[in-house]
């Protein structure tokens, strides 16, 4: 059933950043997480994607979904969360079914959901997400369909809206508020994390010449990759952040991790005795800088969270564009509606081609097999030649017969 698509979701419209962290599947734990959603629920597909402003489940599951489902999955994923922590983030999530689930999804794709309006890096991160749950084995052809469907869909919003026109970035905003706060060209820039958002986040700081940058990282070699090309660029190992004591002016933390990575005593070496005002931009969520710091130490921290402001003024612009994005969102779920009703027919005639290949197989090397011997070479040829004929037609007729069969529902139902 097109029915048996499922979205369970938390993001910024429904809950702050701090919260929506705690529905995030912690990396280390992912695979053996997933497996255990996808089996413990019966799920045939599940698709999982974070992003800085949402946690997405989307799955197929031709069953309704089970009560409290929310509330049992963040059980799963925070096995040490009681009752009574999980019930107001429970109470937040929204559960979509079939074409609200689509909706939503193209919405998201679209990025007419998205905490800055426009924004085109979803698209890379449900690609990234959709490819990443094939390769842990959770998605199938349910899923895979609706995947490329909704990258196409995306695409055509993008180029016939002016929706992703001059759209700034999550990372751009944050950027912005740190140009604000007057850092100089010279000040020395710590960088946690050398993943996409650091990457993107070093692009400015190289576009307005900041050029003394450390950047510390698991992987040395992602690090290095991003320090190579400041002036005064360094990579270290991530273990070596608890032994650094030159200082800083400006700290910019975005990880995976989903608990605190800069803890107050951390940042309290790191500050190696001085007592100046820092800039913190802690882009992670959850957040990887642990707020103790914040009464405690002069500090100007930003944060996802107080970008709302100025991406709200960011969609007012956007309105108009929004909704011709909905006009080809409600055409493109119906598109997608029959094109998964002609999925569906050719999935349940799959095995037509097998039964028919055995049939020729049969007549000849078995119900014909004497006559078939008695044969001149040439008549062989032409008689193979013909039943290889015959089965690519019949092949193709119950097909046929059974998409016009389609169509002619469809287009009584209206
Ligand atoms: N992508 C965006 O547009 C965007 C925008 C704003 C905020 N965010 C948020 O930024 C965070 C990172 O996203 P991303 O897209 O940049 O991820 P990413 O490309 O996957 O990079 C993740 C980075 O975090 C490091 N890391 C992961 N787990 C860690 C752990 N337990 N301890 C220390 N380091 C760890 C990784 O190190 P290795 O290289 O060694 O694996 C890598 O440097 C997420 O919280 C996301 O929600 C993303």
């Amino acid at each position: 059933m097109f029915d048996g698509y499922h979205i369970l979701t938390l993001t910024h419209r429904d809950a702050p950043l701090e919260i929506i962290g705690r529905a995030i599947v912690p990396s280390e734990r992912a695979q053996q997480t997933l497996n255990d959603l996808k089996s413990r629920f019966g799920w045939s597909e599940l698709l999982y994607l974070s992003t800085c402003n949402r946690v997405m489940y989307l799955f197929y599951d031709q069953a309704s979904p089970e009560e409290n489902l929310a509330a049992r999955i963040l059980s799963i994923i925070h096995p040490g969360l009681s009752v009574s922590e999980i019930a107001p983030i429970a109470q937040r999530m929204r559960l979509l079914h079939g074409a609200d689930a689509i909706r939503h999804l193209f919405e998201v794709a679209g990025s007419l959901d998205s905490l800055v309006v426009g924004e085109r890096e979803i698209i890379r991160q449900l690609r990234e997400a959709y490819d990443q749950s094939h390769a842990r084995g959770l998605t199938g052809d349910h899923l895979r369909l609706l995947l490329r469907f909704t990258i196409e869909t995306a695409k055509e919003i993008y180029s016939r809206t002016g929706i992703g026109e001059k759209a700034l970035s999550v990372v751009a905003l944050a950027f912005a508020e740190m140009q604000q706060a007057g850092l100089s060209k010279d000040a020395r820039i710590l960088m946690i994390g050398a993943g996409q958002t650091n990457a993107l986040f070093s692009r400015f700081l190289l576009k307005y010449g900041f050029h003394r940058v450390t950047i510390f990282n698991r992987t040395l070699e992602k690090a290095g990759a991003l320090a190579q090309s400041f002036q005064y660029g360094r990579a270290l190992p991530f273990d070596a952040l608890e032994h650094y004591t030159e200082g800083f002016d400006a700290l910019i933390v975005c990880t995976g991790a989903t608990q605190s990575v800069v803890t107050p005593a951390l940042y309290r070496s790191l500050l190696a005795g001085e007592n100046t005002r820092k800039i913190v931009v802690d882009l992670s969520v959850p957040n990887n800088v642990d707020k103790h710091i914040l009464p405690v130490f002069p500090v100007r921290f930003i944060e996802i969270e107080d970008l709302r402001v100025t991406a709200r003024e960011n969609l007012s612009h956007r309105e108009r564009e929004k909704s011709k994005a909905e006009s080809i969102i409600v055409r493109r779920i119906s598109a997608y509606r029959e094109l998964w009703h002609e999925r569906q027919v050719e999935r349940s005639l799959s095995h037509i081609p097998d039964e028919i290949r055995a049939v020729k197989e049969r007549a000849l090397g078995e119900v014909f097999a004497k006559d078939f011997a008695r044969l001149d070479p040439a008549a062989q040829e032409l008689v193979r030649n013909m039943m290889g004929y015959m089965e690519k037609k019949c092949v193709a007729i119950p097909i046929k017969a059974a998409k016009a069969i389609a169509l002619h529902t469809r287009s009584k139902r209206g």
